[in-house]
């Protein structure tokens, strides 16, 4: 397997997914008859729909669905019967991904401006708050395809998911805004287990799973596998963030450190810096997003160079990857000899060598 086969699964992937996502966008202004609002109000509908629709356009990796899709055939399940789960999925990330830039403030996804800078946080809420019930809806739609007991079970799965994910989003935002200075490893991991770990691997994973037919042991594996594997995205995530232009989608590095974000590299800095750059270092992060400059940023990038910081991490995401694969491979065997179980083998691979 090579990387390039894993990014044109994504890409294939997302083709077969889009379509879904497109037809279902349509729905959350179909009204029913007796509440349509009149003809002359129809520019107004068509302006709510432009807002909602600005991220499911930009289209994203679809990495999420991918899982969904993998888990599930590597277990058996008919390709139909994963789809519009997988679509469901993405679509979350449409919603969380809103709500998350405004947590932010950033200032860019997806190459483009964040929807609240284009709009205001206002209206930008409010179109996060429309693809979340269409998510819902989408995941009722299941009854049709896979039958009543699984689909409750797949929305059952939906709700431990986000229910983590929203968790780790508070705790996250809480020490940024302390500007909590003593994190261990262990408490970046609580984040990132919640936010990427459950949300980014283990969640799709086991929706696919669930659509096959697992037992709770097997879900509780996929949950360890997509832990570590989890750690290995989001520590990548976070060392591109100060290392690259993501191809050129992003204007600047080191939003992370304007956003006062604790990640692995950034605690580990704050434990080893010393003397002057201490002090420097914690005037610097005491300051807003607003105030911070750019110099400052680029410093703080290079002191993490210097006290090997990024080093740190590196070999941190890799120790996962490396727990990962051996964890794969004693105990995911469940997963049958197939393309789609040779594709989630080479994940950590893929993960810990992705440039954007
Ligand atoms: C962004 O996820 C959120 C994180 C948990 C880092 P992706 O990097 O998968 O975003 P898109 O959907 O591909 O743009
Ligand atoms: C994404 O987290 C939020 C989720 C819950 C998925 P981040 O804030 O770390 O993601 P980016 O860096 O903005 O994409
Ligand atoms: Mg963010
Ligand atoms: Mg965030
Ligand atoms: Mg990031």
């Amino acid at each position: 397997m090579e990387h390039k086969d894993f990014v044109n699964l994504l890409r294939e992937y997302r083709e077969i997914i889009w379509p879904i996502i497109e037809k279902n966008l349509e729905k959350i202004v179909d009204f029913e008859k007796v509440c349509q609002p009149k003809e002359k109000y129809q520019c107004l509908v068509d302006y709510h729909q432009k807002i909602y629709e600005t991220y499911p356009k930009r289209k994203g990796k679809y990495f999420r669905p991918c899982m969904v899709m993998l888990t599930g055939e590597a277990m058996g399940a008919p390709r139909e019967s994963l789809l519009n789960a997988a679509a469901a999925q993405q679509l979350s990330e449409e919603w969380i991904l809103i709500h998350d830039d405004i947590e932010d403030d950033s200032a860019q996804r997806r190459g483009e401006a964040t929807l609240h800078k284009m709009y205001g946080e206002e209206l930008a809420i409010n179109a996060g708050d429309a693809l979340h019930i269409l998510m819902w809806q989408m995941l009722q739609d299941n009854r049709k395809i896979i039958g009543d007991k699984k689909t409750f079970a797949i929305m059952e799965e939906f709700c431990k998911m986000l229910n983590r994910t929203v968790l780790g989003q508070t705790i996250e935002i809480k020490w940024a805004q302390e500007n909590k200075k003593d994190l261990t490893d262990d408490d970046i991991l609580l984040v990132l287990e919640s936010k990427t770990g459950y949300y980014t691997v283990a969640g799709p994973m086991r929706e696919g799973a669930i659509i096959a037919g697992a037992t709770t042991e097997e879900l509780d594996k996929i949950y360890e596998f997509g832990k570590l594997t989890g750690y290995c995205f989001q520590i990548k995530d976070d060392l591109l963030d100060l290392t690259s232009d993501f191809c050129g989608q992003k204007k600047q590095c080191g939003n992370d450190i304007y956003e006062g974000k604790r990640t692995i590299m950034l605690a580990h800095l704050m434990r080893t810096i010393k003397g002057n750059d201490k002090e420097k270092l914690e005037k610097i992060m005491t300051k807003t997003r607003q105030e911070k400059g750019c110099a400052e940023v680029d410093w703080v990038i290079e002191k993490m160079r210097e006290y090997g910081s990024l080093d740190y991490a590196d070999k941190l995401m890799n120790k996962f990857a490396v727990e990962a694969s051996d964890y794969f491979k004693k105990e995911l065997g469940f997963l049958k000899e197939s393309p789609a179980r040779s594709y989630l083998e080479y994940l950590p691979e893929f993960l810990t060598n992705r440039d954007h």
